[in-house]
């Protein structure tokens, strides 16, 4: 049992630009929801909280490419995405926006407690500023050349071709996306958040879960917490947010990573206005947030990071003039930390990355026109991609609804109801203990394997808590089929009804066991015994409870099988979209629906069409061993550093993005490995004769790529 009174659960708030889809519901929703209804059914405290997040330029975008307000986008996506989660029974406790009011005042609280305390510094920064248009930009409205791979179309926040994370003002040619015209800069303030005195406490945070968190997460924080943690803006210059409450910040709205996790809070306050803080303050109370993959640094690095802020600004807080609303007194104690982020990394589909601008997607909405939300949520959770990335395909998706909830399952149950209702007349016969010996066996083994399964939930293995829950169905078929009781009817009738009245006993169980799975199903076979359900518990589930002479209800199939045809339907379903979106060309402006947005469950970066090349063109590129002579900063440019290299015979100056990971110190003397035939390119007036090499991983964080021994310079790499 857990060592925690009650759990707070959370999923990710999902942007509201465009609905969700498969991948989300892989990667957060899904898993969030089986836990939940798995820790109610061991009669445990919980709440289950989730909302859409509707602040930010994402959400503009969405709405200047339909030419709508932003209010029309949200409240569709908002209105669609609630009901897609009700359909497929994803059981929150509550729903929440983060355009409400309480969560504007709760964030702006927020940001104030923690702004008095002294976390917040606002910093004169050059920004890019339409003159046109009369507007700073955001990053995602600029466009402009990539300063490292010469990409001409990349956005102000990082380059989709080299996936260098930049900052607008490194832009070559920037172009507003807003007017096309050239902008220009101009100093503008923003409130910086403190991050990088939070590398000590966060570290002894992150280690301190070593054992608990789920390798992926643990390794998506601390590469952030090794390339070291750097002050972060959380402020920006658009309308469509929540406003920084403070004097002289007129136009500036808080970034939609400083409000969306508040979002939680805001929330659970709605959900529970008088007693929120049991959930978020009181040390009985585990939180475990569920998102996916790319929302890893957020909540194991920044939102706690915001927490540590906020209870050290409240422990120690003074006031401050410069607040326009006045302290908080309902913020009394600390908030908890996350205890666990079980995030799952991303699910692809038939092979490719889902991609809304290519059409390959399948969004929610329209799955649940054509399957039942316990066909969806079943194969679902035999794909989760919890260790790795895994791959949705509509014939696996066949196979495990008609080989395992059909054949197995939902086999079961129909081959038992039918016959008590053949033989039995629909009747439980007997006494509660009158079970046969085979039929005791089976229901005290399921006794021990659901221990074992109800550890799997608990570490969040969720994939594997579903096949073995598939495995007892499986025992179930196993022991009808050596029981034989079509056989026993005629010889022996008593011990018939024995047999039959086990496999009720296995089918009240296995109802229980499936529910966090396929929630409808299990209660209508429940229903069908007579339990409304509200008395059933997992870890009781093994022990006889029908009682005597209970009258079955009425039989249905459980899992209609799914054909060929059909799986051939949603194949050619996905070409034809992703075909249509082809020919109306899903072009540079489309990406913005894509990568430039951080979703929770999929990445959404455009496949490559030709993924393969030939020798021959893999042959053009000339890569060779180069050894840096010296380095020095390109003024004016945090990313910039301008190395001079040696290739063997040649000497050469290069110009590369890695100054925010490296120092000049630390690159000198490096053997690396470059692209040596590159055309000539000047970044911020240098020129770069060449590239170089290096791993960019979803964090941002930079390594060198470099021979595995000191090799001399100048070799070619093949
Ligand atoms: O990735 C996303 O869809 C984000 N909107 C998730 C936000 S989670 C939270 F912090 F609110
Ligand atoms: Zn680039």
């Amino acid at each position: 049992m857990p060592d925690f009174k009650r759990t707070l659960i959370t999923a990710a708030l999902p942007y509201v630009n465009a609905p969700s889809h498969v991948g989300h519901l892989a990667g957060c929703y899904l898993p969030a929801d089986l836990y939940a209804r798995f820790k109610r059914l061991r009669g445990e405290e919980i709440l289950f909280i989730c909302g859409s997040d509707e602040l930010g330029a994402a959400i503009t975008i969405s709405a200047e490419k339909e030419g709508v307000t932003p209010q029309v986008i949200i409240d569709r996506n908002h209105t669609l995405n609630k009901a897609s989660f009700e359909k497929l029974g994803i059981s929150f406790d509550y729903y929440g926006r983060t355009s409400s009011a309480t969560h504007r005042e709760t964030a702006q609280q927020f940001f104030l407690t923690v702004h008095d305390g002294g976390y917040l510094i606002p910093r004169e920064v050059p920004q890019l500023y339409d003159e046109e248009a009369k507007m700073f930009l955001p990053d995602r409205y600029v466009e402009g050349t990539c300063p490292v791979c010469s990409n001409p179309n990349a956005r102000g926040d990082q380059c989709e071709r080299c996936g260098t994370y930049l900052d607008q003002t490194e832009l070559i040619e920037p172009r507003s996306k807003v007017s096309g015209t050239k902008p220009v800069l101009r100093a503008t303030k923003h409130w910086y958040f403190a991050l990088s005195r939070f590398q000590n406490q966060l570290e002894d945070y992150v280690e301190s879960h070593r054992r608990d968190w789920k390798d992926n997460v643990l390794q998506g924080a601390r590469s952030w917490l090794k390339a070291g943690l750097q002050d972060r803006p959380i402020t920006r210059d658009l309308t469509w947010g929540i406003p920084v409450p403070l004097e002289g910040a007129e136009g500036k709205v808080l970034y939609v990573w400083f409000d969306a996790p508040i979002g939680y809070i805001s929330a659970t306050k709605e959900a529970h206005p008088p007693d929120w803080q049991t959930w978020w303050q009181d040390e009985n109370t585990r939180w475990v947030a569920f998102l996916g993959k790319d929302n890893i640094v957020f909540h194991t690095i920044l939102f706690p990071a915001m927490l540590m802020a906020y209870n050290a600004a409240k422990a120690g807080a003074g006031s401050n003039p410069s607040s326009l609303i006045p302290h908080p007194s309902s913020f009394e104690s600390s908030f908890i930390l996350p205890d666990n982020v079980p995030a799952n990394e991303f699910m692809n589909l038939e092979s490719q990355k889902l991609s809304k601008s290519r059409g390959w997607i399948i969004e929610l909405h329209e799955m649940l026109e054509r399957y039942p939300a316990d066909v969806i949520r079943y194969a679902i959770a035999t794909m989760l991609p919890e260790q790795k990335d895994s791959d949705f395909t509509w014939r696996e998706f066949q196979a495990h609804v008609n080989n395992e909830l059909a054949d197995i399952f939902g086999n079961f149950a129909n081959r038992v109801l039918t016959f008590a209702s053949k033989h039995f007349e629909n009747k439980i016969m007997g006494n509660r203990k009158e079970l046969d010996v085979a039929g005791n066996a089976l229901l005290a083994g399921f006794g021990m394997r659901a221990k074992d399964i109800a550890d799997l939930y608990e570490r969040f293995r969720l994939r594997e808590a579903t096949s073995e829950t598939m495995d007892l169905a499986r025992s179930a078929n196993k022991y009808f089929n050596d029981a034989e009781p079509w056989k026993l009817i005629k010889s022996d009738k008593e011990e018939a009804a024995k047999v039959i009245r086990s496999c009720l006993e296995a089918l009240r169980a296995l109802a229980i066991y499936f529910a966090p799975i396929t929630p409808d199903a299990s209660k209508r076979i429940l229903s069908t015994l007579g339990s409304d359900g509200s008395e059933e518990n997992w870890d009781n589930a093994h022990e006889p409870k029908l009682h005597g002479q209970v009258v079955l209800g009425p039989i249905e199939i459980l899992f209609h099988k799914i054909e060929d045809e059909t799986v051939a339907e949603e194949v050619k379903r996905l070409e034809t979209m992703a075909a249509k979106v082809d020919a109306v060309g899903a072009g540079v402006g489309a990406h913005h629906a894509d990568s430039a947005l951080s979703t929770s469950g999929a990445t959404m970066v455009a496949p490559e069409h030709s993924a393969l090349i030939s020798i021959d063109d893999f042959k053009k590129i000339k890569l060779r061993t180069a050894l840096i002579l010296e380095a020095e900063r390109v003024p004016k440019s945090k990313k910039l550093i301008k190395l001079q290299i040696s290739l063997g015979d040649e000497k050469r100056q290069i110009v590369a993005g890695i100054g925010e990971k490296y120092t000049p110190e630390q690159l000198v003397g490096k053997m690396i490995v470059v692209v040596a035939n590159l055309k000539p390119a000047k970044l911020m007036g240098q020129e770069s004769n060449g590239m170089l090499l290096a791993v960019n991983d979803e964090n941002g964080v930079v390594s060198l790529v470099a021979p595995e021994w000191a090799s001399p310079d100048g070799l070619e790499v093949r």
